[in-house]
């Protein structure tokens, strides 16, 4: 991927830039709680985005995508948008850092990744991290903190792709260090490094390949839904409600408000329960709040489907430790914690049984812990 790109750079703008890199990510546990000012426990991994980049001098990007076999131009100024999806992601972070008084001048860019899409990894926080941590390097001499390189990223997504998403997917594209997850705590920003070697055990993801249709945009309603519960609580986020709470206005809200609310209330406190986990090496109780998310995500948050329920019952008769669906759902990857002895057979086990019942195989990627953003040089 590094040569393409090299090769392609030369033959199109006639000179080298400068590569930097950015990570896709997998999420130990804590879903939907970034935008609930919960905690979430990422890492960065070994797929990521790849760019290289050299200022023009033009006042246009000229950039080039490998993958997709796409060129794009485009200004910088708000009506310059293009329409490319994949474009606007480059494009919104170039409007989001001069939104904040930072400096982006024309360039010239051809990137490529093997994040795999629609996998629930975080492919577009990884190619918007990448230009963030570019355009702070050659253009604002790394002036921007790098917690707002991440809000840069989660603007972008707001403001030019349509997802109220939370922090957590630029956070770890930026932070991400290898062999090292975090537990970040979304409402005050602060965060903790924790090393992540479980002796014994694997970290393996299935990526179901499924994909569904995100109509109506769920995530978005998902959001929705916790907003209207705080708000009657009177609170501002989910982060400062207790199940007694929710109880107290459970006639005053909608069953479906109040499934989303119960499972956020729950998952804010298993990750601290994995954390406390963790740091004694009780990979049993980390598995068993990760088949707890599971049930919570696919009963009352209601972003599984029928594939990755299938995965998740496969991991349980494999008696694997723990695995759950990852990341904003509706397809996508299981993650799952499995002991050494047990991963053979379960990978086979979950390949033939997905393979009959849907008539192609999962994908398995097992999990590098790596670094985040950097340059390459
Ligand atoms: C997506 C979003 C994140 C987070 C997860 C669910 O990946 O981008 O901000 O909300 O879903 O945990």
């Amino acid at each position: 991927m590094d040569s393409k790109i090299r090769t392609e750079f030369k033959n199109r703008f006639g000179a080298d830039g400068i590569r930097y890199a950015s990570s896709g990510r997998i999420n130990l546990i804590g879903e939907h709680t970034d935008y609930n000012g919960g905690f979430v426990f990422p890492g960065a991994i070994d797929k990521y985005i790849e760019a290289e980049i050299k200022p023009n001098g033009l006042g246009v990007v000229r950039v080039y995508s490998v993958d997709i076999d796409e060129y794009v131009e485009f200004g910088l100024k708000e009506e310059d948008a293009p329409s490319q999806q994949w474009a606007r992601y480059i494009f919104g972070v170039c409007r989001e850092i001069q939104k904040r008084g930072g400096k982006v001048e024309g360039f010239d860019a051809v990137f490529a990744g093997n994040v795999p899409l629609g996998a629930g990894l975080s492919s577009s926080a990884a190619l918007e991290s990448c230009f963030a941590f570019a355009l702070n390097d050659l253009f604002n001499d790394n002036k921007i903190e790098k917690f707002e390189l991440a809000r840069i990223g989660q603007s972008t997504e707001h403001n030019y792709c349509g997802v109220n998403c939370g922090i957590m997917d630029q956070f770890a594209s930026i932070f991400g260090k290898k062999g090292h997850l975090m537990r970040l705590d979304c409402r005050s920003s602060e965060f903790e490094y924790f090393p992540f070697d479980p002796v014994g055990y694997k970290l393996v993801l299935i990526d179901s390949v499924v994909k569904h249709e995100l109509v109506d945009s769920p995530y978005n309603k998902r959001r929705e839904s916790c907003e209207r519960v705080a708000a009657k609580l009177g609170i501002e986020t989910l982060r400062d409600a207790s199940m007694e709470m929710l109880e107290s206005i459970k006639d005053q809200i909608s069953a479906e408000d109040y499934n989303r609310a119960k499972f956020v209330i729950g998952e804010k406190q298993r990750v601290l329960d994995v954390c406390d986990a963790l740091n004694s090496g009780d990979y049993e109780t980390v598995g068993k709040r990760m088949y707890e998310t599971h049930h919570g995500l696919s009963a009352d948050y209601e972003v599984s489907c029928e594939e990755l329920d299938f995965l998740n019952d496969i991991a349980k008769e494999c008696g694997v430790t723990g695995s759950r669906i990852m990341g904003g759902g509706f397809g996508g990857c299981t993650i799952n914690l499995v002991k050494d002895e047990l991963y053979d057979g379960f990978i086979a086990t979950a390949r033939e049984k997905f393979a009959a019942r849907y008539g192609h195989e999962p994908r398995v990627y097992d999990v590098v812990i790596s670094d985040g953003a950097h340059r390459i040089g």
